[in-house]
């Protein structure tokens, strides 16, 4: 399967990022391999520019969020369609910071998901366990019910992303043998043909023992996709 490298920017970024995607563009020299997908999630308010700039340079470009509904009153929330209608090709759903944050449910975030495929963005469905669950040994029960909750019905395109709540932004990571067993717990949950990524704490100094373990198609980098450096590192490191 093609490995998928996203970047997840949060909330960070301005205008003035514009320069450090064209330092990215210019370290893959010049263009994007194209035996790897390359994603770029900026805050909402950078899509319609990074879609315009970067386009044609092989980068795609992916929301962090969507509304369940098309159009509305909805004040402050963001469709799937208009994330498609400013450039967007992928979004990101159920990141467990707005599962945090703002209390998505597993039924929100598949509901996210289905308006995503039905404005034609492929959605990147989060999961992954909390550290005390993990103690208590319940990652399995916890991610399988967030699989079987979030993913929709049907034929429609998606991608899962494990990220282990617990190695968001703070430099730990799993071991390969953790990654490895649940990326294949996964892997027996969902569709043949569906990547995997897996996201927290990828940096360049991981990324390429990480994108090397089974059934791991990818990565969904945040911190480390902010620099340029770093996240053409990660890119390269994929195999
Ligand atoms: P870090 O790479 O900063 O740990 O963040 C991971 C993440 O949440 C990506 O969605």
């Amino acid at each position: 399967m093609k490995p998928l490298i996203a970047g997840n920017w949060k909330m960070n970024g301005l205008s003035s990022s514009v320069q450090e995607v064209e330092k990215l563009v210019g370290l893959l020299s010049g263009s994007a391999p194209d035996d790897r997908d390359i994603l770029i999630c900026p805050p909402a308010t950078l899509i319609g520019l990074f879609a315009t700039e970067f386009g044609d340079e092989g980068l795609a470009i992916g929301g962090q969020d969507c509304h369940a509904m098309p159009s509305g009153a909805h004040t402050g929330d963001i469709s799937a369609e208009m994330l498609a209608d400013a450039g967007a090709a992928f979004v990101i759903v159920g990141h467990s910071e707005r599962r945090a944050d703002h209390g998505e449910s597993d039924a929100l975030v598949r509901a996210k998901a289905q308006a995503a495929q039905r404005a034609g963005l492929t959605p990147i469905i989060c999961v992954g366990e909390t550290q005390a669950q993990r103690k208590a040994g319940r990652e399995k029960e916890i991610v399988g019910a967030q699989l079987e909750g979030s993913i929709p019905a049907g034929e429609g395109d998606y991608v899962v992303a494990y990220e282990p709540v617990w190695a968001i932004g703070t430099g730990l990571t799993p071991t390969a043998k953790d990654i490895a067993d649940m990326h294949s717990f996964i892997r027996s949950k969902i569709r043949e043909g569906v990547r995997i990524l897996y996201g927290g704490s990828v940096k360049p100094s991981n990324a390429k023992e990480i994108l090397a373990i089974a059934h791991v198609h990818g990565a969904l980098v945040g911190g480390a996709s902010l620099k340029a450096e770093d996240f053409a590192a990660i890119i390269q490191a994929a195999q």
